[in-house]
């Protein structure tokens, strides 16, 4: 398995590029099975996520083809023979969860694997099933499978109330509401940005939506979708990710094609610790302000709050901040794996349920660590770049499922990191 080596660094300086929004990405794809046109994808990143779900739809008959060293994904489904989405692909990304919907939406049946994906928290799927019968579908649950049938003459507009806000169950709703006949009304809706992306594309197929971005989204069912080109929204958590290097380091990084609006919560937290944020017509320029960054309070929330995927990252800058943070995880359960790591590396973390308080101390000194999911991988190379001496991050397979060239990107604003091979 490969690792990598993050050397304790100077300032960065420079500018890095931000890809296509993973998240965005993964509801996105999925939209093609509801028409017999073409879909195209722009911005699409190239991560191991994508992948997956690319095999997964090709195991349902469509067609993708990755173009431009995989930027443009072009999809088709005109034949999609049989709708059953396999255990064996479905276990490795819990967003395949993603394809119930549509294939109920379009085929009247679908069988789904229960998912399995990151370890953080116990992750139901109870919600996406719930609305899939407001929709009038019948499931069972035989098999690890979810059975989903829809009513003769297909699904029926219905009101979807979430009791809680989640993205997926919100994408799933979208994307089997499209064409089932009538009006659906989905309460307490998510209002991510990758929600609105796909609302837009699922516009361009020719589906009525209206009230994306809200919390309460009206769709008017109609009875075909065509194709649409579709540019992928920027990755807002790789965005995140990659504002916080300078922040780590000192210097003066622009994360290309940043906006605020997509990370508002999280730009007033680093103007609180002591971090500046300007939108330039580039992107999102961001540098450390005078000294030692500041403790600040953190807590995660649904959009527009502080995004649960950047909790991790925050943890490990407040490590090394002037007094004392206290980070509460308000969606996840589990989801502080990163602190026994970051703890190997000096850091003085108190975990106590859902809540972690931060006793920042001056600085933290490499040590071999382990990457327990996605975010909190990238979480300690960012705390490698400002450790004293060396820090070996393994179990990187996690960093490949959400950050394109990550060793790239860093080493071209200054970075001294490198990926080693195998052992
Ligand atoms: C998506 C993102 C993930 C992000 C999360 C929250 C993708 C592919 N992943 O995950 O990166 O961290 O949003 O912003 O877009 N829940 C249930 N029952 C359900 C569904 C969810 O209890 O049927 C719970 C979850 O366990 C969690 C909470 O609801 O505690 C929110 O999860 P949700 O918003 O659904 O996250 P995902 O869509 O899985």
């Amino acid at each position: 398995m490969d690792s990598i080596l993050v050397t304790g660094n100077g300032p960065l300086n420079g500018e890095i590029p931000i890809a296509g929004a993973k998240n965005a990405c993964l509801t996105l794809m999925p939209a093609t099975l509801l028409s017999e046109e073409p879909l195209t994808l722009t911005n699409a990143p190239r991560l191991s996520d994508i992948r997956t779900m690319t095999t997964l739809l090709q195991s349902l008959g469509a067609e993708v083809t990755g173009m431009q060293e995989g930027q443009v994904l072009a999809m088709s489904s005109h034949n999609i023979p049989h709708q059953r989405a396999e255990y064996d692909i479905v276990r490795k990304m819990r967003a395949s969860i993603l394809v119930l919907g549509p294939l109920l939406a379009r085929f009247g049946y679908a069988e789904v694997s229960l998912p399995g994906g990151c370890a953080i928290g116990a992750r139901p799927v109870d919600l996406h099933l719930k609305a899939m019968e407001a929709l009038g579908a019948e499931m069972d649950l035989r098999d690890g499978y979810v059975h989903a049938k829809a009513p003769a003459g297909g699904l029926r507009g219905g009101v979807i109330e979430f009791p809680f806000v989640s993205v997926g169950a919100t994408e799933n709703a979208l994307l089997a509401a499209v064409l089932a006949k009538g009006t659906t009304v989905i309460k307490n809706a998510a209002r991510e940005p990758e929600i609105v992306d796909l609302a837009q594309c699922l516009q361009k197929m020719g589906a009525q939506i209206e009230g994306e971005g809200t919390s309460t989204i009206t769709i008017q069912g109609v009875d075909r979708l065509g194709g649409a080109t579709h540019r992928v929204v920027t990755d807002r958590i790789e965005l995140g990710t990659y504002m916080l290097a300078p922040a780590f380091c000192g210097g003066e990084v622009t994360c290309l094609g940043g906006k605020i609006d997509l990370l508002a919560a999280f730009c007033e937290k680093l103007d609180a610790a002591g971090i500046s944020v300007e939108e330039t017509e580039k992107g999102l320029k961001v540098a450390r302000k005078n000294g030692r960054i500041s403790a600040v309070d953190v807590t995660t929330e649904p959009f527009p709050g502080f995004p649960t995927d950047l909790q991790a990252q925050m943890m490990a800058l407040l490590c090394t901040a002037e007094g004392t943070s206290v980070l509460e995880e308000k969606i996840f359960e589990n989801r502080f794996m990163h602190a026994p790591e970051l703890m190997r590396m000096g850091a003085q973390i108190d975990v106590s349920g859902g809540t972690a308080t931060v006793t920042g101390v001056e600085k933290l000194r490499g040590a071999p660590v382990m990457a327990t999911d996605l975010r909190a991988s990238v979480s300690l190379i960012l705390a490698g770049l400002a450790a004293e001496g060396e820090t070996r991050v393994s179990r990187v397979y996690h960093l490949d499922r959400g950050y394109e060239h990550v060793v790239r990107k860093l080493r071209n604003v200054g970075a001294t990191i490198e990926r080693i091979k195998g052992e």
